[in-house]
């Protein structure tokens, strides 16, 4: 056939055939990329996502200084074997408020997406001071110190603004409220109507480490004590129509 003369054409000659390749490929990466870019709703809106309040966005801040991504992935993939052992595959929606994304490359330790509520606070802290203590073949490195290392939230507004920069819905009210909110999750005999009534009524309120002040211990628990709690899985029906 005529066509396939012409291919061979194509077949012998190495520079043509990488011109030729380089083009086929440029095209369709970019029909496949350049509409997401102008899709109004890449990431589809889901009932319940909500930004991370001050306290969990500085537990966020501890997870990545400390490396936790290099060992544990925040992404259950739609296959069975995942979605039998940690629960509904991961949204989209459920990273849009992260800045960067925690998905990770590497599973060390088990995926940490539905973490949340699965063990109690204590068992996180005996578990970060020594995860061989509950976990004897455990190779994860012990954070203990986190207990000791106290935040006052001087930075947690400037956070805040920062990821409102990057496209996080944060209003005026919670960033001007940010230190007060960060400090009244800690403290259940406190005032919580306000942080209650901007993150909602599902924020969890409690001292996290058992100890006095605010530690990163603190923070870090009530973040992944909230890792994939938001959206409600017994209500959620994926949206096919969109
Ligand atoms: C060197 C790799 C490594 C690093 C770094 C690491 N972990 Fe782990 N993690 C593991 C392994 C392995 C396990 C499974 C055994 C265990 O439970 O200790 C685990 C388990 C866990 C579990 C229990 C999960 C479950 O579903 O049972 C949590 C929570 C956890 N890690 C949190 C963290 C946090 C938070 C950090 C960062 C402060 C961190 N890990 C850093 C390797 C790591």
């Amino acid at each position: 056939m005529a066509i396939l003369d012409k291919h061979v054409v194509l077949e012998k000659n190495v520079t043509l055939l990488a011109i030729f390749a380089f083009l086929v490929v440029t095209i369709g990466g970019i029909v496949q990329i350049a509409p997401l870019f102008w899709l109004e709703n890449t990431i589809e809106d889901v009932e319940g996502m909500r930004p991370y309040t001050p306290l969990e966005l500085a537990g966020r801040d501890v997870y990545i200084r400390e490396g936790c991504y290099v060992c544990h992935s925040q992404m259950v993939r739609p296959m069975r074997d995942e979605v039998e052992r940690y629960g509904h595959y991961s949204l989209a929606a459920e990273s849009q408020y992260d800045h960067p994304f925690q998905w990770g490359s590497k599973r060390t330790g088990p995926d940490l997406a539905r973490l949340g509520g699965r063990y109690s606070d204590d068992w996180h802290v005996a578990h970060l001071r020594s995860p061989q203590s509950v976990v004897p073949e455990s190779v994860m490195p012990k954070y203990g110190f986190l207990e000791d290392r106290l935040i006052d939230g001087k930075y947690i507004e400037d956070s805040l603004r920062t990821h409102r920069f990057v496209g996080v819905p944060y209003s005026d009210e919670m960033i001007d409220n940010a230190r007060a909110d960060f400090k009244a999750q800690i403290d259940p005999d406190g005032d919580t109507d306000g942080l209650i009534e901007r993150y909602g009524d599902k924020v969890q309120v409690r001292n996290f480490d058992g100890q006095p002040g605010i530690s990163e211990a603190d923070a870090l628990i009530a973040y992944l004590q909230m890792l994939g709690t938001l959206v409600d899985f017994s209500t959620f029906t994926p949206d096919a129509s969109r």
